[in-house]
């Protein structure tokens, strides 16, 4: 689907066509966003906000309706919508908010499929603070919600936990972890990296307090992402860094700060990047997120049905609710070599533990390897999987 849009797809790999299935890390640039960040620096590159000349102003209006373009693509308001550097930064800003409302003995529910991302900005403020983290374990490559029931207590004040498992694909029932803390004053923070680039994401109607992504993971630059918040609770926090930009009335001894977004966005902001990104949803919209939901559930139905007939394969997937990646390992062969060996292909996959230690720990392996499809992936793209793996069998066996 569209790849002709994309540049890089027609690369050669050492002299093969390259097959790129490391989505999940990140994602193709169509020539739209490309040519939409070239367009700013050549024809309006000026800084926003703060001149009254005709660039600035073209600049500000770009940046703005960049910020309304991810906000209606979440459903969420304007001021609802905090550019950070990435996913990562989001929830290490949320963290370090919310320290300040947190005290000794308070519990914190992580799960134990986070990627590092989720877990490293919690375990340091609980040391900190003298915070108790608890894990949601697994049960078949899926959230064990039983046990997430019995872990909710009355010291509970936030549960921070993925959307979709970055190793297993996993898409977790946001559902059932919002019934069990209804009513109850607990903060619920969702780890959207996966899952917003690849499933329409309505924030009012999943009710989430705080949910983070990376424009990068769907088709738009690195260096940007979103920090959503409900109103009412981004007016209540406190911003982890000050400057131009973020305050109001600045004299010797004291400052006001702005509204948000704004005060949590100290310094020039990433003009170029939310142009790109306005640009990569403005893209993906145009396509339709049902359509690449679709899309994508029948290709990895047809790789998950190719791949797990690889003879001594073990396949890390859930029974059902998965998304479009796959981790896998073959008996007695490292999974580095095997990316090594389809790497000569022109196959493109990951392999190692996927940021996500406790996760393969759990599953009770040291690395996997990983392909993960995007939209602009195809049956021929996992065939040439399946054959690169064969071929890498037979090579290593
Ligand atoms: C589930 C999940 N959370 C967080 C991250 C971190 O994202 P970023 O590196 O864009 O900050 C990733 C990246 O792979 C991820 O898959």
């Amino acid at each position: 689907m569209n790849e002709k849009d994309f540049p890089i797809l027609k690369r050669k790999i050492n002299g093969h066509n390259l097959v790129y299935l490391d989505n999940a890390a990140t994602t193709q640039k169509p020539n739209q966003v490309i040519d939409s960040q070239i367009d700013y620096y050549k024809n309006y590159n000026s800084n926003v906000h703060r001149g009254i000349h005709q660039l600035s102003e073209e600049s500000s209006k770009m940046y703005h309706d960049a910020r309304q373009t991810t906000a209606d693509f979440i459903n969420a308001k304007f001021n609802e919508v905090v550019f950070t550097a990435g996913t990562t930064d989001g929830i290490n800003m949320i963290a370090n908010s919310l320290k300040s409302q947190l005290k000794k003995g308070d519990e914190i529910i992580l799960s134990e499929m986070e990627h590092h991302s989720n877990i490293a900005p919690w375990i340091k403020i609980a040391k900190k603070k003298k915070l108790i983290l608890k894990y949601i374990p697994l049960k078949d490559f899926e959230l064990d919600y039983k046990k997430a029931k019995d872990l909710i207590s009355e010291k509970t004040k936030i549960i921070a936990i993925s959307h979709i498992s970055n190793v297993l694909g996993t898409i977790n029932d946001i559902s059932k972890i919002k019934t069990m803390i209804k009513n109850k004053n607990i903060i619920f923070i969702l780890d959207a990296a996966q899952s917003v680039p690849h499933i329409k994401i309505d924030v009012k109607k999943l009710d989430i307090d705080f949910l983070v992504f990376s424009s990068h993971k769907m088709c738009g630059p690195t260096g940007i992402g979103v920090l959503y918040g409900k109103e009412e609770l981004l007016d209540k926090l406190e911003p982890n860094q000050y400057g131009g930009g973020a305050v109001e009335i600045v004299n010797k001894d004291n400052f006001t700060l702005t509204e948000s977004p704004f005060k949590f966005e100290a310094g020039t902001p990433k003009i170029a990047q939310a142009i790109g990104f306005a640009s990569a949803i403005k893209y993906l919209n145009h396509i339709g997120m049902d359509k690449i939901e679709k899309y994508e559930h029948e290709l990895y139905e047809y790789a998950h049905k190719k791949i797990k007939e690889i003879k001594n394969i073990t396949l890390y997937a859930p029974k059902k609710n998965r998304s479009c990646l796959i981790s896998f390992s073959i008996k007695n062969i490292h999974p580095h070599d095997i990316s090594e060996i389809l790497n000569q292909k022109g196959i493109a996959v990951r392999s190692g533990n996927h940021c996500a230690q406790p996760l393969t720990q759990a599953i009770n392996v040291n690395n996997t390897t990983r392909a993960s499809f995007y939209f602009y992936n195809n049956k021929n793209d996992v065939d040439k999987l399946i054959e690169g793996i064969n071929y890498a069998i037979k090579i290593l066996s």
